[in-house]
C-alpha cells in the first residue's frame, strides 16, 4: 500500500484546513439563514478518519465543525439546524474504523442530525446523491469529492450537482499527475475527463503544472457558464509539484465565503499554499501591491464602460478576488479622480462609497454606476 494512503502528509493537512475554514463559515451562515431547515454533507471518498500519524481526515473535520456550530448557536440562544452526514468509502474497513473513532471521541449525537455510513462505489453513489439533492426544498447540500486519482470523476457530475442550485462542491484533483500524463501522451482516464469539458483536440497545451491548473479552471468556467462559479486553491508539495482543490457553486454568496476562507489561509495571493518555504521575500515587499496591480489592470479595462455596483461585484468574484480588494483599488482610483461614481435614480449616496458587497448585490445591485473618466 502506498504510504500516502495511511499517513497524512502536509498537502492533505492543508487540504483539510481549507475544508475546515470553509465548512465552519458555511454551517454558521446556513444555520442562521431563516429559510434553511437542514444541511446535508456528503463525503464521497471519506477515508478512515484519523491517519496513523494522527492527522485528521475530512469526516473528523466535518463532525468537529458541526459540533462547534451546534453548541455555539445553542449557547448564544440561536436556532440550530440538523446537519445530515453521509460518509462513503468503498472499503468497509475504513468506515468501520471511522465509526469506532466517532464513538470513542464522542464526535456525534443524534441532536446534530443523521449520521450514515455507506460503502458504495463513487460511480454508483453519484447519481443517487444528485437525485437526493434535486429533491431538497429549503435545504442545502455540500459535496466533498476527494479521490486518490481522478478516473471515476467526470465534469458532468459536477455540472449536474450545480444544476440543482442547492449544492456546492469541493473537489480535490491530483493535477500534478494529470499534467505529467498530459505531457507523456494522455492515458484513457485523462482523455475521458478532458473530453467531457472540451471538444477533441481543443485542450490547450500546458507548459507547467500551474498552467495546467489555470487551463483546467478556465475550461471549467466556460463549460459551466456564467451562473456557476469556479475557483481553485493550489497546494504546492515540493518545488514545482502542484495539487489542487476546485471549488464549485451556483450560489454567489457561497462563493464569496469560499474566497474569504481561501484568502484567510493565504493572505499573499489567495492562490494556494506552499509547503516548501518560499524564497525570502525582498525587503519591503507588500503582498497587497501584487493584488492591486492585477485588479487595477482588470478594472481599468472593465470600467471603460459604465458598470453597476452589482456587475462589478460579480465580475470581481468570477476572477477569484474578494470584494474588499476591489474596494481598495477603487478608492485609489477615486482619490486620483480617475473614476466617477454616479447614483442611478434619485438616491443619495455617500462620497467614496462603492456598494460592492453581497448585501448590496442582492438588494441594490443597480445603486451606482462607476466608470473611468
Ligand atoms: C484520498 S482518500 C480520502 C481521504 C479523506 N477524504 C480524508 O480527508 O482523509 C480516498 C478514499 O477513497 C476510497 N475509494 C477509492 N476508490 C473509491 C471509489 N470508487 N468509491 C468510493 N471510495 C473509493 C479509498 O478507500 C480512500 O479511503
Amino acid at each position: 500500500m502506498k504510504d500516502s494512503q495511511t499517513t497524512m502528509y502536509d498537502h492533505s493537512e492543508i487540504k483539510v484546513r481549507l475544508l475546515d475554514t470553509y465548512i465552519q463559515k458555511y454551517l454558521n451562515i446556513l444555520s442562521r439563514a431563516p429559510h434553511i431547515s437542514k444541511v446535508h454533507l456528503y463525503d464521497l471518498f471519506c477515508g478512515e478518519g484519523i491517519y496513523e500519524n494522527g492527522g485528521e481526515g475530512s469526516p473528523i473535520i466535518f463532525l468537529k465543525a458541526i459540533k462547534n456550530v451546534f453548541y455555539r448557536n445553542q449557547h448564544q440562544g440561536q436556532k440550530t439546524i440538523p446537519v445530515d452526514c453521509v460518509f462513503n468509502d468503498i472499503k468497509t474497513s475504513k468506515t468501520e474504523k471511522l465509526k469506532r473513532i466517532i464513538e470513542e471521541k464522542k464526535l456525534h449525537y443524534p441532536s446534530f442530525g443523521d449520521l450514515r455510513f455507506r460503502n458504495i462505489n463513487y460511480t454508483e453513489a453519484i447519481p443517487k446523491v444528485i437525485r437526493q439533492i434535486s429533491r431538497l426544498k429549503n435545504e442545502k447540500a455540500f459535496v466533498f469529492i476527494d479521490p486518490y486519482g481522478y478516473k471515476e470523476v467526470r465534469a458532468s457530475h459536477i455540472k449536474s450537482i450545480l444544476d440543482t442550485k442547492r449544492a456546492e462542491v469541493l473537489l480535490f484533483l491530483p493535477t500534478q499527475f494529470m499534467f505529467r500524463f498530459e505531457r507523456k501522451g494522455a492515458p484513457e482516464a485523462l482523455l475521458t475527463f478532458i473530453e467531457d469539458l472540451v471538444p477533441k483536440g481543443m485542450w490547450p497545451n500546458s507548459h507547467t503544472g500551474i498552467d495546467f491548473i489555470e487551463n483546467l479552471k478556465s475550461i471549467f468556467r466556460e463549460y459551466l457558464g456564467e451562473d456557476h462559479f469556479v475557483d481553485t486553491f493550489i497546494i504546492t508539495r515540493e518545488k514545482n509539484q502542484y495539487f489542487c482543490l476546485f471549488f464549485f457553486t451556483s450560489h454567489i454568496y457561497g462563493f464569496d465565503k469560499m474566497l474569504e476562507a481561501k484568502w484567510e489561509l493565504d493572505a499573499e495571493e489567495g492562490r494556494g499554499h506552499s509547503i516548501v518555504q518560499p524564497e525570502a521575500l525582498p525587503l519591503f515587499s507588500d503582498p497587497s501591491i501584487k493584488i492591486n496591480n492585477k485588479l487595477e489592470s482588470f478594472l481599468l479595462e472593465f470600467l471603460e464602460e459604465p458598470r453597476t455596483n452589482g456587475e462589478i461585484y460579480k465580475a470581481i468574484l468570477h476572477l477569484g478576488f474578494k470584494p474588499k480588494h476591489a474596494v481598495d483599488v477603487l478608492k485609489t482610483l477615486y482619490s486620483s479622480s480617475r473614476i466617477s461614481v454616479t447614483p442611478i435614480g434619485r438616491i443619495k449616496i455617500k462620497k467614496g462609497a462603492f456598494y460592492i458587497n453581497y448585501s448590496e448585490f442582492s438588494e441594490n445591485p443597480n445603486k451606482v454606476s462607476i466608470q473611468l473618466k
